[in-house]
């Protein structure tokens, strides 16, 4: 028994934001953030437009390219985020109701940017439980409401969107087979990467004083890019060695090598140290920027979508993000539809 990939599915807001845009506020410019990072434009929420709303339409068209009978089938939907649309209670049930998929079980997962890995192996294992047999797993992110747009060091990496697909129980030696996994932690260095305010430890440290005593700062994103430069090019790379190893896969074996899209320059090293060619390093940072949880699914429905990947291929895939958290698994791609994202 399995969990296998039957449908797959992205959604991007409206709004793009390029790096000229950002320009116009912040001290940058888009030849800094091109080089640095390898973005060029990402997507914001506007207009009310949030968590939930992006999941939808994500999970939607994830269920479309699913066999016909996909809605009928799901018996559990699982949404990963860390830009929830409010501490309580939790976006997942609300999506399920709003895709007409009835009472199924519901919840979310947070886990930063390894969200997508951490949610394949739990939506994975509510199929080995028997808990579900059919399960839709989306990855929803509008984190950049999250990000303080005046802090040049964070405005211009992160972008919105969601990613979904659809799991069913099926057969280890099918195509669409989830893994093995590879996942790991790493709380000592949780402070490199959050928002502190918000949750129970600054409501029980403020003593019930109430929002205004909690500095402005505090509500955003608070990030230390060079640290978390290097912990993610170490933890991709041993996860990912740690994984192809239990998958009994070699790295030339590797068609496609799927990885978090935090920073152009970390997915290319990560792919230096396992000795994998550029041209099956998978890159669609330069429009999206970092999506988080969303950011694997947008890029695996990206480059099937326009062709690139094609059933039978064998995909790595490796995420890394807050926590510290890191996951990686590996895949042979299906025969599912994928429609690209504008
Ligand atoms: N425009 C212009 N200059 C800038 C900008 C900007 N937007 N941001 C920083 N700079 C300057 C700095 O002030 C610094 O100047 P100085 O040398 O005069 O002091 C210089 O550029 C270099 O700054 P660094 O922070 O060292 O730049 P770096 O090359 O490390 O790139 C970045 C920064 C992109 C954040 C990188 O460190 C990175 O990608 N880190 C990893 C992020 C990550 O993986 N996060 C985890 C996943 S996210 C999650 O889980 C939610």
């Amino acid at each position: 028994m399995a969990a296998v990939l039957a449908g797959i599915g992205g959604f991007l807001p409206p709004r793009v934001v390029t790096n000229e845009d950002l320009s116009a506020t912040l001290d940058t410019s888009d030849e800094w953030i091109r080089t640095r990072t390898g973005i060029s434009e990402r997507r914001f929420v506007s207009g009310g437009l949030s968590t939930g709303g992006l999941a939808v339409e994500a999970g939607a068209r994830a269920l479309r390219s699913a066999r016909a009978d996909a809605v009928d089938a799901v018996d559990a939907v699982v949404v990963a985020t860390t830009s929830p649309e409010r501490l309580c209670p939790a976006v997942a049930p609300e999506v399920a109701s709003r895709l007409g998929l009835g009472q199924v079980a519901a919840f979310d997962l947070t886990s930063a940017c390894s969200g997508f890995l951490y949610g394949l192996a739990a939506s994975a294992g509510l199929i080995a439980s028997g808990a579900a047999d059919t399960v839709l797993f989306i990855g929803a992110e509008a984190f950049t409401t999250l990000v303080n747009q005046q802090d040049r060091s964070t405005a211009p990496i992160f972008g919105d969107g969601a990613g979904a697909v659809v799991l069913r129980r099926g057969e280890p030696d099918e195509p669409g087979a989830l893994g093995p996994f590879d996942l790991g932690s790493d709380g000592s260095l949780a402070d490199l990467l959050a928002v502190p305010a918000g949750g129970s430890r600054q409501r029980s440290a403020d003593g019930g004083l109430g929002h205004g005593a909690v500095p402005t700062g505090d509500w955003y994103l608070r990030m230390e890019g060079r640290p978390l430069y290097q912990q993610a090019v170490e933890h991709m790379t041993r996860s990912a060695q740690s994984v192809l190893k239990h998958a009994d896969w070699s790295v030339a074996d590797v068609d496609w090598f799927v990885g978090h899209q935090a920073n152009v320059r970390i997915v290319r090293a990560v792919a230096e140290e396992l000795e994998l060619p550029e041209e099956r390093v998978a890159v669609n940072i330069d429009r999206v920027g970092n999506t988080l949880s969303a950011s694997v699914p947008l890029l695996l429905n990206d480059i099937a979508a326009r062709g690139d990947l094609r059933p039978g291929d064998r995909v790595l895939l490796s995420a890394f993000g807050a926590g510290l958290s890191w996951g990686s698994a590996v895949l042979v791609w299906p025969d599912v539809a994928a429609v690209p994202v504008s």
